[in-house]
């Protein structure tokens, strides 16, 4: 397997087998870090990491990723940069190219980053865009290898806000490895016909299903894994804070709907999550909606405290699988000796 050179955009560009390798690697590397067996593979190499909007796993899975690596890294947050303001994606991606061996991306459009890799001529990663967010889902793979040593077969419930890029590419790549995918949500928050019919067909391929439904009971029963996401993202208005409450409010996942799932079931949340009122947004959403729903008003939204907290949660583990992920996936489209 060789993916040298390669973008990492879209798992859409991706086949199962080159999906399986990157996380083979992941797994490699894990095992270096913890035996501190050193792995500076990429020593003498520099890379950027583009923000257009905020991160802690992210830029720090990248960061510290690239330190193992031997690399030096250049954050550009926010407002650190002239890309878009006065200078375009195309004209960023080949000064950045000029003086860098790849470069992460994390914005709003998608054809952001997929400029940058058509123009960088370098590899280019997507660290998560409106519409998808692909290195979160190897990650979560590597996670739920990990639980359950397997992944084909195993029964994946994504509930929540199924069509932002956590939905997105969950779906995806469910779709791509064998997994069964099934997203709960009102149907109003159901990603894309056009998205969901590709990934029916590459489900066939992969002898796996994609089932959407707004019943949570129905979706969840027998699940392995349950999966949700903040119920409004990054970039989206504070205004639609209201809808999206009334909407997903009796999607919010407690220790009943998880008892509904298998009892070998697991929790797992991309994060940052609200379960609690101890963060700003959080203490702002429970004291404007907390009248009308009283887990809210504890700051607890799309998951409860008491599920993040329960030995099932494995949501620490998945930030953790972050850097290794993220580490497999700059390797092997940096180098072909490693
Ligand atoms: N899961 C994730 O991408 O987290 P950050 O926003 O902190 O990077
Ligand atoms: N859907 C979330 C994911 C955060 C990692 C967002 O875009 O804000």
């Amino acid at each position: 397997m060789n993916l040298k050179g390669r973008s990492f955009v879209t798992l859409l560009d991706y086949t199962k087998e080159e999906i399986e390798f990157l996380l083979g690697l992941s797994e490699r590397l894990k095992n270096e870090k913890a035996s501190n067996t050193p792995h500076r593979f990429l020593e003498g190499k520099n890379v950027v990491l583009l923000f257009q909007k905020d991160s802690t796993r992210t830029r720090c899975a990248f960061e510290a990723g690239a330190y193992d690596l031997g690399m030096g890294v250049t954050y550009l947050g926010p407002s650190g940069s002239q890309m878009g303001k006065k200078e375009s994606i195309k004209d960023t991606a080949r000064v950045l190219g000029r003086m860098y061996d790849g470069i992460q991306f994390r914005g709003y459009r998608n054809s952001d980053v997929e400029q940058l890799a058509k123009y960088s001529g370098v590899p280019v990663w997507n660290g998560l865009t409106d519409l998808y967010h692909p290195t979160q889902i190897l990650a979560d793979f590597l996670t739920v290898k990990e639980n359950f040593g397997k992944l084909v077969g195993i029964n994946f419930t994504y509930i929540g806000d199924a069509r932002n890029n956590m939905g997105n590419s969950l779906m995806i790549g469910c779709a791509k490895l064998g997994i069964n995918f099934t997203a709960v949500a009102p149907k109003n928050l159901w990603p894309e016909q056009s998205l969901v019919d590709h990934c029916k067909n590459l489900a066939k391929d992969s002898g796996s299903s994609i089932t959407l439904t707004e019943d949570k009971m129905e979706g969840t029963k027998n699940a392995d894994v349950l999966y949700t996401d903040v119920w409004v993202s990054m970039g989206e208005p504070k205004e639609v804070w209201r809808s999206r409450i009334d909407e997903l409010n009796d999607y919010q996942v407690d220790l009943d709907l998880m008892k509904n799932a298998k009892q070998s079931a697991i929790f797992m949340h991309c994060l940052p999550a609200f379960h609690g009122d101890d963060t700003d947004i959080g203490a702002e959403v429970a004291k404007e909606f907390g009248d009308k729903y009283p887990r809210v008003k504890k700051g607890e939204m799309e998951v409860t405290d008491e599920v993040i907290e329960s030995p099932q949660s494995k949501v620490f583990d998945e930030a953790e699988n972050r850097m290794h992920t993220i580490k497999a996936v700059m390797l092997a489209t940096m180098s072909d000796s490693y």
